[in-house]
């Protein structure tokens, strides 16, 4: 029942490995950047005294304890980060549900790993105007910052926002320009964002996704794939099941919620998770009219056990992520779906030996059933990388899941 276990161990200790020399690399990051730029300054010594002290809430942290309320590690953490996530008392006492009388509200456990950016980001007047960050706001996340603690303040706005299409109209028309703080993104406005395959150079995730017109308009939505292909179709995925079974649902990594947007057409909900890279991602999703969830695809998922009908996720599980992280992600996706749920493994792809040592067992281990199965090359890059793609319909059991 447990085959993975010896190849699981090896992979967590290699995390830990990895998380080991990561905070290392990030001490001697800030040791460098630290005294590259003490040089150029006049006082060297008060910066060596900010660095020492620095230190000590990550060293704290890494034994696992990170208690904010041990008296080495508050020194230096915002004191707004510790009005959050301190414990506070509840008003009416001790509450069974609790179990407890103290609520610690959370935040993402690494937060205290990178206390210089978390400095940086919960200094904001509390009652204002948060700072206009998103960039650094979404990469301290995505080190692992997850939630982000930052709580008292107003979020950046467009001064002349513009109230959304109405619906149907909003899910395929393109929002307008306004409905977006432009700040962290390359493109300004969405005519960039609709033209930036012919008019950029360089990779950029989901670059073609803003055109409506282009790609979007045909996926997953023709009646029925060729034999064999990598491409399933929204209708013959849902035809597995019996008619209307499949109601709510999950795409992570949705881009720009086509996929969504399709099965709003068959009355079927679902929610979209997306990141912003150099894009407004999700902005555009709401503004089409369906739901957006910002979580990395790290976070635990916020639904409970045994409740989704379908998940879909394409293009984003794959080979940059570290396969411990993958291991928990898979079992966090058959955990939500419920008995005789629909996992749609879109296009994971990697290496053809990464697949047959890693991957395949991996999902395998799971405890789906293969409903569809089919591997192909992914060529895009050469054919030398031997890289390739694995379409799958998993289904968990309806019986004996547990
Ligand atoms: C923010 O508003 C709350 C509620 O009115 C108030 O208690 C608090 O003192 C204010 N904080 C600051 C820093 O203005
Ligand atoms: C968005 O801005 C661009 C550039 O200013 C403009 O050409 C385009 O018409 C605007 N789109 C909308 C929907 O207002
Ligand atoms: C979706 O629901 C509406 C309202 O109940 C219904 O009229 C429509 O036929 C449904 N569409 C599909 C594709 O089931």
């Amino acid at each position: 029942m447990d085959p993975p276990n010896q190849p699981k161990s090896l992979s967590t200790n290699l995390f830990y490995l990895f998380l080991l020399l990561s905070t290392n690399l990030l001490t001697l990051f800030i040791s460098s950047t630290f005294y590259s730029s003490s040089s150029c300054s006049l006082n060297p010594i008060s910066s060596t005294t900010t660095f020492t002290k620095r230190s000590s809430p990550s060293t704290t942290d890494s034994d696992g304890t990170g208690n904010p309320e041990t008296p080495q590690a508050t020194i230096d953490l915002p004191s707004e980060f510790l009005a959050f996530s301190s414990g506070q008392v509840l008003p009416l006492g001790f509450n069974t549900n609790f179990d407890s009388d103290t609520f610690y509200p959370p935040v993402g456990q690494a937060c205290t790993r990178f206390p210089d950016e978390l400095s940086r980001f919960m200094s904001y007047k509390v009652n204002g105007s948060c700072p206009d960050d998103e960039l650094f706001a979404q990469k301290l996340l995505l080190k692992g910052c997850e939630p982000l603690p930052r709580r008292r303040c107003r979020p950046a706005a467009q001064p002349d926002y513009v109230e959304p299409n109405p619906l149907p109209t909003s899910l395929w028309t393109t929002p307008p320009n306004s409905s977006v703080v432009w700040t962290a993104y390359t493109c300004k406005d969405y005519t960039c964002l609709i033209n930036r395959v012919k008019t950029q150079k360089g990779f950029d995730d989901c670059k073609d996704c803003f055109d409506l017109h282009g790609r979007e308009k045909n996926r997953w939505a023709s009646r029925q794939s060729i034999e064999g292909s990598l491409d399933f179709t929204i209708d013959e995925v849902l035809a597995t099941k019996k008619p209307g079974t499949i109601r709510i649902g999950l795409d992570i990594g949705g881009g720009v919620a086509t996929f969504a947007v399709r099965m709003r057409e068959r009355n079927i909900t679902i929610i979209t998770t997306s990141m912003n890279l150099n894009g407004p991602f999700n902005n555009f999703i709401a503004s089409r009219g369906v739901m957006p969830l910002y979580i990395s695809i790290s976070q635990r998922l916020p639904f409970f056990d045994n409740t989704l009908d379908i998940v879909h996720s394409m293009h984003v599980l794959s080979n940059w992520i570290p396969s411990t992280l993958l291991h928990f992600l898979m079992f966090d996706i058959y955990r939500v779906l419920r008995p005789g749920g629909l996992f749609w493994l879109d296009h994971f792809f990697c290496v053809e030996d990464q697949f047959l040592d890693v991957y395949k067992p991996l999902i395998e281990s799971i405890g789906f059933i293969k409903l569809k199965w089919v591997v192909g090359k992914k060529l895009d890059r050469g054919a030398e990388l031997r890289e390739m793609y694995l379409s799958a319909l998993l289904e968990k059991p309806l019986k004996n899941s547990w």
